[in-house]
């Protein structure tokens, strides 16, 4: 039977990477919701919108086509944002932006209604807890601090994108970590049944046997 598989955690932890290669083992389709608040913070932030304009976000949020394509691309407004949304400030902002009620409201709603249909992996913080409560198998995928700059860091210099070195990296993620675990409205908690990976000293080949295996028995039924 298809399903629907949550992954949750901080960020650079791996959710997107083995997310991906986890939908072209099953033929699953990857939903990342961070891509969402990314698209919000982007647009925000080429507007002159600020960040904390709760009322003005949404009001642009009405007006903002954001696409996930299957092939991995984020297209905002008919236009491919898919590098742009990963510069390191976007990253700080989509975390601002994140923290607003009516904001996560809105792409919730998208996120839910884009997972109808089974056969998603949706990444992101509160999909075991808000978005896909009823997910067949959820996973809260952890990695310390340090192991999660360095990734963030190799990734970034691959795919040409400017970054800080690694002990910004670190820094911004440890902010960030506790900016998304102590919000007032879904903060990242692990799912009461999610089943924890912490990846740090896993490969990404491991990781995804991992999550393979627990899928297994639904994918069999
Ligand atoms: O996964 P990411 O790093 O691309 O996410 C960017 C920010 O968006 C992250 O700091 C927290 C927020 N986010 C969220 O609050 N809920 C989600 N489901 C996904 C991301």
């Amino acid at each position: 039977m298809r399903i629907n598989i949550a992954i949750d955690g901080p960020s650079a932890a791996g959710k997107s990477t083995i997310a991906k290669i986890l939908c072209e083992k099953l033929g699953y389709v990857h939903l990342d919701t961070g891509a969402m608040y990314r698209c919000t913070a982007l647009k925000a932030i080429r507007t002159g919108i600020p960040l904390n304009d709760e009322a003005k976000v949404v009001e642009m949020l009405e007006d903002t086509d954001i696409v996930l394509t299957p092939d991995g691309k984020v297209i905002l407004d008919g236009e491919d944002v898919s590098k742009a949304i990963r510069e390191d400030d976007i990253s700080m902002g989509a975390s601002d932006v994140s923290k607003l009620q009516f904001v996560r409201k809105e792409l919730v709603k998208r996120q839910q209604k884009m997972a109808e249909a089974k056969g998603f992996i949706m990444d992101g913080r509160d999909i075991g807890t808000v978005v896909l409560k009823d997910a067949e198998l959820k996973i809260y995928m952890t990695a310390s601090a340090h192991a999660r700059a360095v990734r963030r860091y190799l990734q970034n210099k691959e795919e040409g994108i400017e970054t800080s070195d690694v002990a910004t990296l670190e820094k911004e993620i440890e902010a960030r970590d506790y900016q998304d675990m102590h919000r007032e409205f879904s903060p990242l908690v692990k799912a009461d049944d999610a089943i924890e990976i912490d990846t740090s000293d896993l490969t990404i080949d491991e990781v995804v046997a991992k999550i393979y295996d627990l899928a297994k028995p639904y994918l069999e039924k």
